[in-house]
């Protein structure tokens, strides 16, 4: 639970460094007669310093988050040294900042949740370095975190009584495409996931292949996926790409959860070429027909991630996964990731649950992309169940120093091949006709 607002203070406060672009909202913590239990956390996957303090409720006590968006956009794609040196020149300034907005000390936090798995190997160990050197320091236990596991429960916070398991996830990122039944926060059963590009990326690389950043602010300060979304606004979604949804590797040949993007990104790129040469535009002009291109594109992803989604409720529906417990009981559906931020898409799964009676959980916003809260929530969530799985905490001195990144660590216990020989055929739903609620 975020709120209640009434016990908080919010002050909205300027990251202090030049490649930090996005304020982030300090949600204060006023006296309180028993001291709660806390758990920071610390993210450095990717391109996001995300450092948080949550307690025992999934209250936000305090959040700081560094974005090294606009550097990136400005380089042309994130370059993983660099990303690994914004990392460490603003790691101990956002978690001093962030015990400070909380008023406490480090020796007032339960443990350090950090994320250890996966992501790009030199961003990892900013991390993981730092809350070893910050558990030497104050004696402190560690609790590694899958990112994409902490995306999944994220959700939770926000969402405490309504959403419960099991249920569904889509995680959809710059790095991943999964979908996950999840039954518990230690079982996680991996149905499907993309065999080449996640959507973040094809809307990165297509972000570049428009040269969208030359429009200046803000298409020069946030991230591909965002700006394809903002650039999409008044553009007609069935204009281009009308034929590559009844491709048989989205439809019905390949009946699987498993995504590939890769055939529609070069499909994009093709397009972006021809118009261009059509329009002999000059190197650093954006398409005219730029709104309705990434319009197009969400309709795309959106479409390949409601038949996968189509296909995995139909399975557990098969198998009995999702029985209801109650005669008000729908299956439950979370999606989260980068992506999950984009208006588009989530309207588009939005009608997608209402058309098949599911319930649809997605994290606000800030919560969707990398941050520290859900690392810190997904510490505090183990730090709870300790007692069942007393390996999600790392107490011991020794084995906290030994403790190691894995880059490219799997998502739970694979069943994907399981869904795609159990040969689901789907029904045909008129996915195109969700656009116009939307
Ligand atoms: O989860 P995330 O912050 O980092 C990873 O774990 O990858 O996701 C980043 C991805 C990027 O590819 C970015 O372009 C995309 O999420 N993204 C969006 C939006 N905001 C961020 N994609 C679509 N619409 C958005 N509004
Ligand atoms: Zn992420």
């Amino acid at each position: 639970m975020i709120k209640p607002i009434h016990r908080y203070s919010c002050i909205l406060i300027d990251f202090w460094h030049k490649f930090a672009e996005r304020n982030f909202t300090i949600i204060r913590r006023q006296n309180c007669l028993h001291a709660p239990k806390l758990v920071l956390g610390i993210e450095t996957s990717c391109d996001d310093t995300g450092i948080a303090i949550v307690d025992q409720n999934g209250q936000i006590i305090s959040e700081v988050c560094a974005s090294q968006t606009a550097l990136h956009v400005s380089n042309g794609g994130i370059i993983p040294p660099v990303a690994r040196d914004l990392h460490k020149t603003v790691i101990d300034r956002c978690v001093s900042n962030c015990f400070h907005n909380a008023n406490v000390l480090p020796s007032d936090i339960a443990a350090i949740a950090v994320t250890v798995k996966p992501g790009l190997p030199l961003s990892l160990l900013v991390g993981c370095n730092y809350a070893k050197k910050l558990s030497a320091k104050y004696n402190l236990p560690v609790i590694p975190i899958h990112h994409m596991e902490a995306h999944a429960l994220t959700a939770l916070i926000q969402y405490p009584t309504k959403l419960s398991f099991p249920f569904v996830t889509l995680l959809i990122s710059g790095g991943h495409s999964i979908i996950c039944f999840v039954n518990g926060i230690d079982d996680f059963r991996l149905m499907g996931q993309s065999v080449d590009d996640a959507p973040g990326d094809i809307m990165d690389k297509t972000a570049r292949a428009l040269k969208l950043k030359n429009l200046g602010p803000p298409f020069n300060l946030i991230s591909g996926g965002a700006a394809i979304e903002l650039m999409a606004k008044n553009g007609d979604p069935f204009a281009y790409f009308s034929r590559i949804t009844s491709y048989p590797l989205y439809s019905s040949r390949h009946r699987t959860c498993n995504f590939s993007f890769s055939g529609f990104l070069t499909a994009i790129q093709r397009k972006i070429r021809q118009l261009e040469i059509d329009n002999q535009t000059s190197p650093d002009e954006v398409l005219t027909e730029a709104p309705d291109l990434c319009a197009s594109i969400l309709f795309v992803i959106s479409f390949i991630l409601i038949k996968r989604l189509q296909r995995a409720f139909q399975y557990l529906d098969e198998k009995e996964l999702l029985l209801p417990t109650s005669d008000y009981d729908q299956r439950k559906l979370v999606v989260s990731g980068g992506c999950a931020a984009n208006r588009f898409i989530a309207g588009m799964l939005k009608n997608y649950c209402y058309h098949e009676a599911i319930d649809l959980f997605i994290p606000t916003p800030k919560l969707c992309t990398d941050n520290g809260v859900m690392i810190a929530w997904n510490g505090m969530l183990k730090l709870q169940n300790e007692k069942l799985f007393p390996h999600f905490i790392l107490r011991n001195k020794k084995f906290i120093q030994m403790l190691d990144i894995d880059s490219k660590a799997k998502l739970g216990h694979d069943i994907s091949r399981d869904v795609t020989n159990a040969n689901i055929k789907c029904e045909r739903i008129d996915i195109k006709s969700f656009v116009n609620f939307l």
